[in-house]
């Protein structure tokens, strides 16, 4: 018997997490993929009876045999791929003149460009196989514009946007749509050490048109949106999920936020 599968990796934690909660309850068969083995484990007792399994891989996205494994887990255990949603991702730009700053740009080209690029090859043939799929790559608004002090990150998200663009043509023959969001600020454990200082944190908030930073579960909407039928003639987009942030020329301040009514 075969059930709708989805292939998700970085699965443990933040929007990854959030998708895995939110595709097991709407009836999808998960495999859950992550570096992070004890992460991995809270998630298998967190979704115990949400959905019909989540089957849990711990493994590196940047290496080749993750991506056959997750693939061969998703055949062995569904019978059938539906969807992929490439999400591990990774920052901690240090500044230019660190000395490790030039392996610090490798580790973070490889798991946010290498790692999408192997997880797209490793999806495809099993897709195909069935006459379709979808792929979600969560890349991020620091792809779109660029800011101080982040020039590996930024470079790697712009990079993964135009890879979902280029993937997308190449595969549109056979069924298959690839489509990016472009996650604004967003409370994660990514994030968190953003977070700390209550001050920054209504100092950012100020900067985004809602006026407030995303969560996990907001994202994890929109990925659904864009792997789901809805989004049947959506392939190579880059859906904006940043409260309007994207949106702003930057060169008048936004309004004041509204009082609560
Ligand atoms: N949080 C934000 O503000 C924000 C904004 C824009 C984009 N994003 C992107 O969203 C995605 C998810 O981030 P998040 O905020 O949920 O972060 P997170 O740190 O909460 O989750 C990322 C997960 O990826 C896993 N991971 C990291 N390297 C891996 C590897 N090599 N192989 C397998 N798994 C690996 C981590 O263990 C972790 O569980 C990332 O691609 C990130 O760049 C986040």
């Amino acid at each position: 018997m075969s059930i709708p599968s989805v292939v998700i990796t970085g699965a443990a934690s933040g929007i990854g997490r959030a998708c895995v909660h939110l595709f097991s309850a709407r009836g999808f068969g998960v495999v859950a993929v992550d570096i992070d083995e004890a992460g991995l484990a809270d998630l298998t007792s967190a979704t115990a009876g949400v959905g019909p399994a989540v089957v849990t891989l711990v493994a590196d996205v940047t290496q080749e045999e993750s991506g056959v494994a997750m693939a061969r887990l998703a055949a062995q255990r569904f019978g059938r791929l539906d969807a992929a949603i490439l999400n591990a991702g990774i920052g901690g730009t240090l500044p230019w003149e660190h000395e490790d700053a030039i392996a610090r740009l490798d580790r973070i080209l490889a798991v946010n460009v290498r790692g999408v690029a192997i997880g797209i090859r490793s999806v495809v043939p099993a897709m195909r196989a069935t006459g379709g799929g979808a792929i979600v790559v969560t890349a991020s608004s620091a792809g779109l514009a660029a800011d101080p002090g982040n020039w590996a990150y930024n470079a790697s998200k712009g990079a993964v946007l135009n890879l979902v663009r280029a993937a997308a043509l190449d595969h549109a023959a056979d069924g298959i749509r690839v489509n990016a969001i472009a996650p604004g600020l967003t409370d994660t454990p990514l994030m968190a050490r953003h977070r700390t200082d209550p001050t920054v944190v209504e100092a950012v908030a100020r900067r985004i048109p809602l006026g407030r930073w995303g969560n996990a579960e907001e994202h994890a909407a929109a990925i659904w949106f864009l792997a789901s039928p809805d989004a049947s003639y959506i392939t190579g987009a880059v859906l904006a999920a940043d409260g309007g942030l994207t949106a702003m020329h930057g060169a008048v301040p936004p309004p004041p936020p509204r009082p609560e009514i």
